[in-house]
């Protein structure tokens, strides 16, 4: 994916603002004279402080020009959990009212569906797509697609991965409906009832669920509020026990937000490698980086074929096209006898739609706009929360996708508070659906994948006073 043309400048302020050359307070250059420096037009210099004031960097004082915030960026984040390896049966107690969206015909104000929101679906563009694709296909559209995905949509989604280094081989490619269909291929193509996987600790509810029909047992992993999944955790764990396989989200994790580094993502690898470990890996938010390039999911640096990676279109484009894929590695074999039994082909509207959308510069140019969205909002509600819940409360500040994950001050009557925002419209995810234990039951996960109209923000104000 391309860089926006405003990073030529603002990657030197970004860094000297992290690493705190420019102190807060500091006066930055005019959009004038950045145009002079770097020889590019003033909508670009504009177009690039408005994206460093979205992620909380910069401020703008009228007449007087731009300076570095006095915001302080990262409030308090969480401390980290002690927890044990422990194994667990996947008992769950779960509450899908409060997990998704019920559309209930009351007007309400959700923070709690991880997915784009209403008014940022590219709607036109896709059921334009999809009324072109019909049109000139017809009933071609009405016959059986290949079980493991139409060739060309493969080849899409090869193509793209190779932008951010990552090498893909057709024969280990499965188009699936939706991600969650990959994970559960995933799964049965590598342990079966009763085995032992590895999970990140907090793990969004969903990839629990899958996890606990398909009856394993698990050992969660922390992820570091500071420095994401804890490694040496899981070497613990795999010291211990025989652990199948490990489900990871590398790239902002839902509900964290957090994105490991490539050191990271190695150290995760050389533990599946020594203690033959599948590592199933979530890339489903890897394209909504708020700076820099689009990270690498894991996969680019197996070369072993133990690493199995999947992605979809729910959280990037909209929740209704279901098509996922999964990069099988070694388990491709299994995997496509999973999905010829789940029912074989995904529909051929959403494999040729989507296949149009990714193979041409559309794709790119709405990911581009909705990462900038993205970025503002996150920014908006990281403010929103630290003015308005009590002291105490702390959270993380994601580094891209669209997910806050908050923890409110130990005394909090959690279920009082969830009661109270439920009366009044206002839904959050509870963090209590996060684990198969209780360790994150003062935790709640804040998702901004929405515009903010004026009713929202007062919801989220609203709610804080039911803190
Ligand atoms: C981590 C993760 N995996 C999978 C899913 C589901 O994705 P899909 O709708 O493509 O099945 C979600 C969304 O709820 C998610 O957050």
């Amino acid at each position: 994916m391309k860089a926006y043309k405003f990073e030529v400048f603002t990657n030197t302020i970004e860094k000297n603002i992290r690493e705190g050359v420019f102190k807060p307070g500091h006066k930055l250059p005019s959009v004038r004279e950045l145009k002079e420096q770097y020889q590019t037009s003033i909508s670009t210099i504009q177009n690039g402080y408005e994206y460093l004031m979205a992620c909380g960097l910069v401020e703008s004082v009228p007449k007087s020009g731009y300076y570095v915030s006095n915001r302080v960026e990262v409030l308090n984040p969480p401390q980290k959990v002690n927890q044990r390896p422990v194994v667990r049966d996947a008992i769950f107690k779960h509450h899908l009212g409060l997990t998704t969206s019920l559309r209930a015909g009351r007007k309400l104000s959700e923070f709690n569906v991880a997915a784009p929101g209403d008014l940022l679906i590219p709607q036109k563009l896709l059921l334009r797509t999809m009324q072109q694709i019909i049109r000139e296909q017809g009933a071609g559209l009405l016959r059986y697609y290949p079980s493991n995905g139409s060739l060309e949509l493969k080849e899409t989604i090869i193509k793209r991965a190779a932008t951010h280094q990552t090498i893909l081989n057709p024969d280990e490619l499965l188009i699936t409906d939706g991600a969650l269909q990959a994970l559960f291929i995933a799964l049965l193509s590598v342990c079966q009832a009763g085995d032992v996987i590895a999970v990140e600790s907090p793990c969004v509810f969903s990839v629990l669920e899958v996890i606990r029909v398909l009856n394993l047992k698990v050992i969660e992993i922390p992820v570091d509020p500071q420095t994401g999944f804890d490694v040496d955790f899981l070497r613990k764990a795999c010291q211990n026990n025989i652990v199948k396989a490990a489900i990871v989200t590398p790239n902002f994790h839902n509900p964290t937000g957090l994105l490991l580094t490539n050191e990271q993502k190695l150290a995760l690898l050389s533990i599946a490698y020594q203690y033959n470990v599948a590592l199933i890996e979530n890339d489903i938010y890897g394209d909504l980086n708020f700076q820099g390039p689009r990270p690498s999911p894991i996969k680019r640096f197996d070369d072993s074929g133990l690493v199995l990676s999947y992605s979809s279109c729910a959280k990037t484009l909209a929740p209704g096209i279901r098509l996922g894929w999964l990069a099988a590695g070694n388990y491709m074999q299994r995997a496509e006898q999973v999905k010829f039994a789940l029912g074989g082909t995904v529909s051929p509207v959403y494999q040729e739609t989507v296949s149009r959308l990714l193979s041409g510069s559309i794709y790119d140019r709405h990911i581009r706009a909705f990462r900038m969205q993205l970025a503002k909002n996150a920014h908006l509600t990281i403010n929103l929360l630290a003015d308005n819940f009590p002291q105490g409360t702390s959270m993380i500040t994601p580094a891209g996708g669209y997910n806050i994950w908050v923890k409110m001050p130990d005394d909090t009557d959690i279920t009082r508070f969830y009661d109270r925002c439920e009366k009044v419209g206002v839904r959050f995810t509870p963090g209590y659906t996060f684990s198969f234990s209780s360790t994150f039951d003062k935790y709640f996960r804040v998702v901004f994948a929405d515009k903010f109209s004026q009713k929202r923000i007062d919801a989220i104000k609203l709610a804080a006073q039911y803190s």
